[in-house]
């Protein structure tokens, strides 16, 4: 069975599963290079990823079973808003306010926008869908909640699971919780948007000067440097936990107003009345990374013991998806909580992976009989995008008149490059999915310099107080990091940080955060079978099972796709060597260099 799923707006993309799996996903970003292109604007419906995906898999009407959609029916959504505010707040003043508000998006949201919005989605994805010859063919259409639950269980390879999702919002709700128990995922729990936590971190950012739904990593950085307990208190005053329950106390109490739209940010400055003023922004990023960690880790904690309780079992294995788990250092707070397993993070845990997630919610809803068989769906890799042929790969270099090589064994090349202090980008193969370069769009160096995080992302016109990430060979990993043995799974996607050993500390200073963590990809032979060898190389060298991979991409820009888009990348950020395919390419500084050497 062949299913295309589609999602369309914030950070929208494509994908075709067949008999659940993945065949293809491509996040519209990359390919648009509008970084988390939204198909409900003016950047347009996400033509270009499906046009690709379905080349890439030479899907056409002939073939396809089903198109699987991440928008709730917009009747089902209209209901659930009015319920929640009618139903859960039951709060007078703050739902008088909220009709009366001036705030456009609020009264639109009010009175009639789920159902327009979610009508006007589909319209436009059925009018996408016309363009390439697809009309007609059986639309399923979901929460956006269950395409995220999907997209994290059917590709965990777990019988038995507790899955939960966090984010800003999505179809009204901010996150959810089922049991995933034998193909089933029975839903137990929903969070309304209207207390997502994952909103209030967006408005953090905003607050520190950063872009919300953009730079939120920027914030987990730049926590660590921070003291929590300066500013924690003040937190709890504006969002904290009712029990179990996420509660949003600032719009309650001191604006009344729930929905923090970027429309309403400098009201909520406002309600906020000046209690961040003379604390540091490091102070403020801490303590909302606190009480993020805090609640959160509450929730699952409260589930998690409901669920021991139902299933009878001593401990659980927690699949996580949505924005809030794109968060690294609250994936390792759920994983070390008492009565957890192990945890599984879908690998593009954010929005672009719901094309994905629906696609997979669909598949097992119309072939129940494949659920005997999900301990055998375990994701095998994300290298999903497209590739690029020699050839093609030729007549991009010949365009940017570059100067390159054909080297048989470029891994070891590569490693020696590495070995001697040199920068490398890496490109080969098929393109990542998800936000992490795993190594076919990486930029690689060494681990041993500290300063390397300062002059790389200047050259790459970044700003980050997270540190690089860290590939590290499969075998040494527990060596490296402390109780990495349950979670190498979510390690091999670069999805969770762990606390590093003295060794990874004395060894590899440029990849360990002032807190003493690093968010590790473990590599195996047999799922990159040519990043390992340059992993080998390396070490063969040095003795260090470790180097630096950032991803590929220059300043607010997503991650390369193209050659060209590689060799453009290259070019502006100065970088030593790119390596693509099996050509080294030289830069002006180094071309000199390879003269010399030869
Ligand atoms: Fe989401």
């Amino acid at each position: 069975m062949r299913i295309l799923g589609i999602f369309d707006d914030h950070n929208c993309g494509c994908a075709v599963i067949e008999d659940g799996k993945i065949l293809a996903a491509i996040e519209e970003e990359r390919l648009s290079r509008i970084k988390f292109h939204n198909g409900t604007t003016e950047d347009g419906p996400p033509i270009r990823s499906l046009k690709k995906v379905l080349e890439m898999t030479n899907t056409s009407r002939r073939n396809t079973d089903y198109i699987a959609l991440a928008i709730e029916p917009p009747a089902k959504l209209q209901r659930r808003v009015l319920r929640d505010l009618l139903c859960v707040q039951r709060h007078d003043r703050w739902i008088y306010h909220s009709i009366f508000s001036k705030s456009i998006r609020w009264d639109k949201y009010f009175l009639f926008y789920p159902y327009w919005y979610n009508a006007y989605r589909i319209r436009q994805v059925k009018r996408l869908l016309k363009s390439v010859d697809l009309d007609g063919i059986p639309i399923e259409l979901m929460n956006h909640h269950e395409a995220h639950a999907a997209s994290a269980y059917y590709t965990s390879g777990w019988e038995h699971a507790l899955v939960v999702t966090l984010d800003g919002q999505g179809d009204g709700l901010a996150g959810s919780v089922y049991y995933g128990i034998n193909g089933d995922l029975i839903k137990v729990d929903e969070v309304s948007s209207f207390h997502s936590i994952g909103l209030f971190y967006n408005f953090i950012t905003w607050m520190l000067g950063y872009k919300p739904n953009r730079h939120e990593g920027k914030i987990t950085g730049l926590a660590a440097y921070g003291d929590p307990q300066k500013t924690i208190e003040i937190y709890r005053k504006f969002f904290r936990m009712n029990g179990a329950e996420f509660q949003y106390e600032l719009s309650k109490k001191v604006f009344q107003h729930a929905y923090p739209q970027r429309s309403n940010y400098d009201r909520l400055l406002l309600a906020t009345n000046g209690t961040f003023k003379g604390f540091s922004p490091a102070d403020i990023a801490a303590g909302v990374q606190a009480i993020s960690e805090e609640c959160t880790t509450t929730w699952v904690a409260h589930h998690l013991k409901k669920y021991l309780a139902y299933t009878g079992f001593s401990s659980a294995k927690v699949c996580m998806a949505g924005g809030v788990f794109s968060n690294v250092k609250i994936n390792q707070r759920v994983a070390e909580l008492p009565g957890v397993e192990s945890v599984f993070i879908f690998p593009a845990m954010v929005d672009g992976g719901l094309c994905s997630g629906a696609a997979l919610w669909a598949y097992y809803k119309h072939c129940p009989e494949a659920k005997k068989y999900i301990s055998q769906m375990r994701l095998p890799h994300v290298y999903l995008g497209p590739e690029y042929t020699e050839e093609e790969i030729v007549q991009s270099l010949k365009r940017a008149n570059l100067k390159y090589e054909y080297v048989e064994n470029i891994e070891d090349r590569i490693g020696a490059l590495l070995a001697k202090g040199k920068v490398v980008a890496r490109f080969n193969g098929r393109m990542e999915y998800g936000p992490r370069a795993l190594g076919n769009r990486s930029i690689l160096y060494q681990p041993t310099d500290p300063t390397v995080n300062d002059w790389l992302n200047k050259r790459l016109k970044r700003t980050e107080f997270m540190p690089f990430a860290p590939s590290s060979l499969a075998e040494d990993c527990e060596s490296l990091y402390k109780r990495i043995r349950n979670n190498k799974f979510p390690a091999e996607f670069m999805t969770i940080t762990f606390d590093c050993t003295p060794q990874m500390h004395k060894k590899c200073p440029a990849v360990v955060h002032v807190d003493g963590t690093a968010r590790p990809q473990i590599v195996y032979p047999h799922i990159n079978e040519s990043y390992y060898r340059i992993l080998k190389s390396y070490q063969k060298r040095t003795g260090l099972s470790t180097f630096v991979n950032t991803s590929f991409n220059m300043h607010e820009e997503p991650i390369v796709c193209t050659p060209d888009d590689a060799i453009r990348a290259f070019q502006l950020g100065h970088l030593d060597y790119l390596a693509i395919h099996n050509f080294l390419v030289y830069s002006d500084a180094t071309k000199e260099e390879s003269t010399s050497d030869s």
